[in-house]
């Protein structure tokens, strides 16, 4: 089994978080990779609601067939939060202190505010950072861990590609540092190891899964992705008026809305209509409209399998990679 200080600290058989994404994370994908070895965590966006917390955070605490008489298996998980939108408003951050997580995971702004409060509630801070610069912001906020988070993620993220970012981030860290973006399989996972992480943050690799909060039409589409069709856009998030600051893009999968409107975001902001064209496409898995976010990992979606399988396969096949060539 790998051991790593993930592992030994959170006591997993597999050194793999199950990213935080919103509106595809919810309670049973995070429940299916704890009890595949790793953490599951549940993505609660700016939109979440403290009953949309409660709901998932039950589900993913209540352990299903599979786990049951498994010691703690299925009954931890992490919730991740965009630290922007708590600034606005931490009536969601005191929910998820309430459930009592694992892992709190606090990305995109800085996380100093909210530290010591995730430490009383005993949980972990985990903070994904794109840059140095963020690396030191979260350093000095105190968190436990930094996930190096590259351009090639699924979701919001920065500019630098993974391997880039995570040899800076490594170089100059004080803390554990884990790797994100693009780690779909073994392989990759036995490449972050090696370089030096503690582990991997993994989303767009268990999209395909049966567990994730996806509809038909927008899982197909993923299956039939290759990873030339990611791109990085502001598109969606101007579309819906979500407030995100702006250093942040978000990498989705290449659609006519995107065509029409990538270009031309001044004019999207004061569109009356393209708000509700997403967000219907996005309800009716509709690829050619939704914001379909996924990584460039994405031309190497499993077809399918369960992510509990994922994730154990993941870990066994990076374990083999490494005894073979070390
Ligand atoms: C659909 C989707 C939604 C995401 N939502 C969030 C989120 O709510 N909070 C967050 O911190 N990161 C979010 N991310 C980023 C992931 O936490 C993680 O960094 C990323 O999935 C890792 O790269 P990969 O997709 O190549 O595995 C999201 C990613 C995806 C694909």
């Amino acid at each position: 089994m790998l051991s790593t200080w993930l592992t030994r600290t959170l006591n997993l058989r597999a050194p793999i978080i199950g990213a935080p994404m919103a509106n595809r994370s919810g309670g049973r994908l995070a429940r299916a990779v704890t009890s595949g070895g790793g953490l599951g965590m549940i993505g609660a966006g700016s939109a979440a609601t403290p009953a949309w917390l409660r709901e998932n955070a039950a589900r993913a605490s209540t352990p299903d067939d599979a786990t049951q008489g498994d010691a703690g298996d299925g009954e931890r998980f992490g919730v991740g939060l965009m630290t922007w939108s708590i600034d606005r408003d931490r009536t969601l951050f005191d929910a998820v202190l309430a459930e009592r997580p694992a892992v709190v995971s606090l990305s995109f702004g800085d996380p100093a505010p909210y530290v010591d409060d995730v430490h009383d509630a005993g949980a972990l801070v985990m903070s994904q950072v794109n840059t140095p610069a963020d690396l030191r912001l979260a350093e000095d906020a105190g968190v436990d861990f930094v996930v190096a988070q590259g351009t090639d993620a699924g979701g919001h993220t920065g500019v630098i590609g993974t391997l880039p970012l995570l040899q800076q981030v490594l170089d100059r860290a004080s803390i554990p540092v884990l790797a994100a973006g693009g780690i779909a399989t073994g392989r990759g996972l036995a490449a972050v190891l090696a370089a030096g992480a503690e582990g991997a943050v993994v989303g767009t690799a268990l999209l395909g899964s049966p567990e994730a909060d996806i509809p038909d039409g927008l899982r197909e589409r993923l299956f039939a992705a290759e990873a030339e069709e990611t791109v990085y856009t502001r598109a969606f998030d101007t579309a819906m008026g979500t407030p995100w600051p702006h250093r942040w893009g978000g990498r989705a999968i290449h659609n006519r809305f995107i065509d029409e409107w990538d270009g031309r975001l001044d004019e999207l902001a004061h569109d009356g209509h393209a708000g509700d064209l997403v967000r219907a496409a996005n309800r009716a898995g509709n690829p050619d409209a939704a914001g379909l976010y996924a990584g460039q990992g994405v031309g190497m979606l499993s077809d399918g399998a369960p992510a509990a399988d994922v994730v154990a396969r993941m870990a066994t096949d990076a374990e083999a990679l490494l005894g073979r060539r070390f």
